[in-house]
């Protein structure tokens, strides 16, 4: 079936990944592109393409981690020091193993899936992956995306986390997504993160409305800066 005919159809898109190639982008925002514009939404294929390619780069990443610890799903208690470990993941990382990884992780069948559907005009996308967050993971990440909600914007969000023990726990990817859903007029309601003992599973709802367009679009005008 083809994405045109899942959204004729009204059918789950489902997209697996085992790393994030460049025809896994093509195909999310191909997607994408075309279940907003069935909607008359396509002003906001930016922000939520960056956020649902932020959410499958999360998913593949802590896939491609699991197997680079050798199936340890908490390094924390493993007798080498992890700090150094994870500086050594992600130096491997960036070597280009890329193809290595992906190949492993289909062995394992350690994928991120991406699925899309549209009822009653809300927009649910599920980014799943078969990994858990540690408690300490999700402690950091649920404080984070708490102070994230009630902040006006990066800088501002800076200055209230410096308090915050959790700060280098966590990079600031989840982080910016609560803020563009802001931006959306969208809150932790409709973007939130759910670990069990076998898998994490980011989800975002998202009105295909007037509203949620409108809010945008007035986000858009207030941070825009006009010439003179
Ligand atoms: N899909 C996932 N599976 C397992 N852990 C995840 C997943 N998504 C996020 N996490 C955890 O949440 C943390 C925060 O994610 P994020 O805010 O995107 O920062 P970063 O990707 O820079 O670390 C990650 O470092 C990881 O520990
Ligand atoms: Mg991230």
């Amino acid at each position: 079936m083809t994405i045109d005919e899942a959204i004729e159809q009204n059918k789950k898109i489902i997209i697996k990944a085992y790393s994030v190639s460049e025809s896994i982008e093509y195909f999310l925002k191909v997607a994408l592109t075309k279940v907003l514009h069935n909607y008359g939404c396509d002003m906001l294929l930016i922000p939520l393409y960056t956020s649902v390619k932020e959410l499958v780069v999360n998913a593949v990443k802590a896939n491609h981690k699991f197997i680079y610890f050798e199936g340890r799903k908490s390094y924390n208690s493993v007798f080498f020091d992890s700090e150094k470990a994870l500086q050594l993941f992600k130096l491997e990382m960036t070597r280009g193993d890329a193809h290595y990884f992906d190949l492993l992780a289909r062995k394992q069948n350690l994928y991120a899936m991406t699925t899309m559907s549209v009822i009653d005009r809300i927009l649910y996308i599920d980014v799943e992956n078969p990994i858990p967050m540690s408690d300490i993971e999700k402690e950091a990440v649920g404080k984070k995306l708490k102070i994230a909600q009630d902040c006006q914007d990066i800088t501002d969000y800076f200055i209230q986390s410096q308090e915050d023990d959790y700060k280098e726990g966590a990079g600031l990817g989840l982080v910016l997504i609560t803020m563009m859903f802001k931006g959306m007029g969208l809150s932790q309601k409709h973007f939130f993160i759910d670990s069990d003992f076998e898998k994490t599973i980011a989800s975002m709802h998202v009105p295909l409305t007037a509203t949620t367009i409108q809010e945008y679009k007035k986000r858009l005008e207030e941070t825009t800066p006009k010439s003179a």
